[in-house]
């Protein structure tokens, strides 16, 4: 009897022990461990079969255990050896996966090659935490929200192409799947326009530079600062992107935060004449003239580069913190105006999304806007980017408005990560902790009907105070995880499982050397 109760308990504690071994972010829908393990070795195969998305697949999971057992795993057509064997099953979601882990071997299941890359992503957790033994399981796993997406904004400060590369690549191993690249602002324009070379040659560089914070810091550094994307390498990002599954959003910003524009092209501007990159943070209160028809005719010359550049779905075109001073002041604007019936500077805003918007559906793609487009009145079509807290993607959603969950309470992940910012490197100051970003919930207040209208969750990294990639990876890690969770399994959510989870998860970030925050680790994030 002593014995069967030892034995019971034995048997007990190896479940659990087993159960525990598995350790994914984002938390799949459901995990069945078995008995057993399978060792990954630099031996061991990956099979792809004739499909030649799967065999890139394969050597992109190749890539990323390699530190871990040593070199390449060899990606092969066929194999008689125990293998890792990827396949497409369309009976699945095209971002499901299967990922089922025996003694004899291991087969990843997608309902495309997206979703075969997703359930690599998963086995490359397991991996890294094992050392190479992976313990024997059945994985079902389904993303709960479709647009999952970061920002990254490259204005304020540049990230040359090689940057953009591994930020897409945090973006693929989170299993987000849309990159909102932030392009043009007060602070510099990043893309080259062929038909306006002045753009890239003349408004991506500011003389200098704020030193220190906005609110305390009069200080400049007296150095120029530049950098754009010639179109070879915006086309090199968006292919290198598109392996991963990662849509590209170009951001082009209108009507404000325009000096990037207005300083090489000042006929742009309501007064016309005097404009320089800006060299502080904020708004500037020079914007695009809404009054002349030469304005749309170059934001129309912009976006048609912009549209043969990338091809999403959905172009963000701003639409944010556009000071109204100087249209009420311009003959133009105020032509305009009278000539529409506009009752006020908000509605003439309004008239200028909407126009660039038909512009767009004339080109087959949509738009996206920051919540302020909600002002002085949306089309139907316009897809709402909520970022002043949720209740833009809220009201967007009640008036039948599709929208994006980015509010800064939770997803602006260049805020402070404590309430002991002496501790941190210079930030914006606000406070946003990895369990505020995971308490995040996209449906808040919304009814059953209005929930359909929330397309997903996204993370936004403005640079200000952020002035390379070693750093934006300090702030984007590891809260990007908790805003991946909400994005993934918002319907599975539990903090506390989360937090167990990500013990396991950083060794992922350390084995693919990335320079992660630690206070949250280290329980140092109140
Ligand atoms: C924003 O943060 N101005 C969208
Ligand atoms: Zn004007």
């Amino acid at each position: 009897m002593k014995r069967l109760f030892l034995l019971v308990c034995m048997l007990g504690l190896s479940l659990t022990t087993a159960a525990s071994e598995i350790n994914i972010v984002p938390k799949p829908l459901r995990v069945e461990p078995a008995e057993g393990s399978f060792t990954v070795t630099s031996q061991t195969p990956v099979v792809a079969g004739q499909d030649k998305e799967l065999l890139r697949v394969g050597r992109l999971f190749a890539g990323m255990v390699e530190p871990v057992v040593g070199r390449n795993l060899p990606v092969k057509k066929s194999t008689d050896d125990a293998a890792i064997v990827l396949s497409v099953d369309g009976s699945l979601g095209e971002e499901a996966y299967l990922l089922s882990v025996t003694p004899e071997g291991i087969a990843v299941q997608g309902g495309s090659p997206k979703g075969v890359l997703y359930g690599l992503q998963s086995l490359r957790q397991l991996v890294v935490d094992g050392k190479g033994v992976v313990p024997a399981v059945k994985i079902t796993d389904k993303p709960f929200f479709a647009y999952r997406g970061a920002m990254l904004d490259v204005v304020r400060h540049f990230m040359p192409v090689e940057d953009v590369k591994a930020f897409i690549d945090i973006v693929a191993m989170h299993k987000l799947n849309r990159f909102h690249w932030h392009l043009t602002d007060d602070q510099g324009w990043r893309i080259d326009i062929r038909k306006y070379p002045d753009l890239a040659r003349v408004g991506s560089v500011r003389k200098e530079t704020l030193f220190g914070h906005l609110r305390t810091s009069s200080e400049y550094d007296g150095r120029p600062y530049g950098g754009y994307y010639t179109q070879s390498e915006i086309r090199e990002v968006v292919a290198y992107a598109a392996e991963r599954y990662v849509e590209v959003i170009p951001e082009i910003e209108m009507p404000g935060h325009a000096l990037g524009a207005l300083t090489p092209y000042p006929w742009l501007g309501c007064r016309g004449e005097n404009y320089e990159v800006w060299t502080r943070w904020g708004i500037s209160s020079d914007v695009f003239c809404a009054g002349k028809e030469t304005t749309f005719e170059f934001i129309e010359n912009v976006l048609a580069e912009v549209i043969d550049l990338f091809p999403s779905k959905y172009i963000h075109i701003g639409g944010d913190e556009c000071p109204k001073a100087r249209w009420k002041e311009c003959p133009y604007c105020q032509q305009r105006m009278k000539e529409n019936g506009l009752q006020n500077e908000e509605q003439l805003q309004s008239y200028f999304m909407q126009r660039v918007e038909k512009w767009l559906h004339g080109h087959g793609r949509e738009i996206i806007g920051w919540d302020e487009i909600l002002q002085g009145g949306i089309s139907k079509t316009a897809t709402v980017m909520s970022w002043r807290g949720s209740k833009g993607g809220i009201a967007a959603a009640k008036a039948g408005n599709k929208a994006i969950m980015a509010p800064n309470t939770h997803c602006y992940l260049d805020y402070n990560q404590t309430s002991e910012p002496r501790y941190e490197p210079l930030a914006n100051g606000k406070f946003l902790p990895v369990r505020m970003v995971y308490a995040l919930d996209p449906y808040d207040q919304l009814t059953e009907a209005e929930r359909a209208f929330i397309l997903g969750v996204q993370a936004n990294l403005w640079t200000e105070y952020i002035p390379d990639f070693f750093h934006a990876k300090h702030m984007l890690l590891p809260r990007l995880a908790a805003l991946s969770e909400v994005g993934w399994a918002y319907d599975r959510k539990d903090f506390e499982d989360f937090r167990r989870r990500m013990a396991h998860f950083r060794r992922t970030y350390d084995v693919a050397g990335y320079n992660y925050a630690t206070y949250f680790f280290d329980g140092k994030d109140e």
